[in-house]
């Protein structure tokens, strides 16, 4: 199933496009289940400023935060005060400035070390029992998704919905394939030249090349991807 590509002008545009899709995403995911909605957020640097955006009053009005579920699509094993948290990132852009309630903030405990965490996550996952409404994910230079690197064994897991993961940063823990592909719709983030081998590996449909591209959802994933990552593919 080919991804759907849309070339953004700059950052700018595609964190506003981002933001865009994210509200309607949740919005019709809480119109048609009329409780609430499943959002699972990526970390890394592209994502910040679509949460930023989120953040301010234009988006996240449109937005029925106390029934939104938060979640993480990979967390790395620090505590959440850590620099390189991604719950911290997103905490700080996104979850500190709107009404959602702790309640529905699921966090990836990575500092319990990645077997634990990701037992934990994986028991956390199956308690909301379904895929995310909407799911955020970044792709790294090397094509890895969430945390699901080239190579490492988590790419091979076919029933686990969390995982322990390696990565050349440290330990991780991650949403898995098996869980990322029940997801209702999922959003692919890329900016910046270092992108454009994945992305144009995505604009060919070229299944499998990359972990990212190992993402078979329910409906075809949409990446969103700026000039400079869209231009290999020109
Ligand atoms: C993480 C992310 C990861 C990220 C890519 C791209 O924990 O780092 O979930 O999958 O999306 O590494 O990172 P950048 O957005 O910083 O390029």
């Amino acid at each position: 199933m080919k991804p759907i590509m849309r070339v953004c002008p700059d950052k700018a545009a595609l964190d506003r496009a981002a933001a865009r899709l994210i509200v309607k995403f949740l919005t019709e995911a809480h119109a048609a289940r009329r409780a609430p909605v499943a959002l699972a957020l990526a970390g890394g640097g592209t994502p910040r400023g679509v949460y930023e955006l989120l953040a301010s009053p234009e988006f996240s009005a449109l937005v029925p935060w106390s029934e939104v579920d938060v979640y993480w699509t990979d967390e790395r094993c620090v505590p959440p005060e850590h620099p390189d948290s991604n719950y911290g990132m997103a905490e700080r852009a996104l979850l500190s400035k709107v009404p959602v309630s702790p309640a529905r903030v699921h966090r990836i405990q990575g500092e319990l070390g990645p077997e634990k965490a990701a037992l934990l996550y994986d028991a956390e996952l199956r308690r909301l029992g379904r895929g995310c409404d909407a799911a955020v994910l970044g792709v790294g230079a090397d094509g890895h998704t969430a945390s699901l690197f080239p190579g490492d064994a988590a790419l091979e897991e076919r029933t686990a919905w969390a995982a322990a993961a390696s990565s050349p940063g440290g330990p991780r823990v991650t949403m898995t394939f098996p869980y990322l592909n029940l997801a209702e719709r999922v959003l692919v983030l890329a900016s910046g030249a270092e992108k454009a081998k994945p992305v144009d590996a995505a604009t060919r449909g070229a299944f499998g090349a990359y972990p990212v591209l190992r993402l078979i959802p329910k409906t075809p994933a949409l990446w969103l991807v700026d000039q400079e990552a869209a231009d290999l593919s020109r």
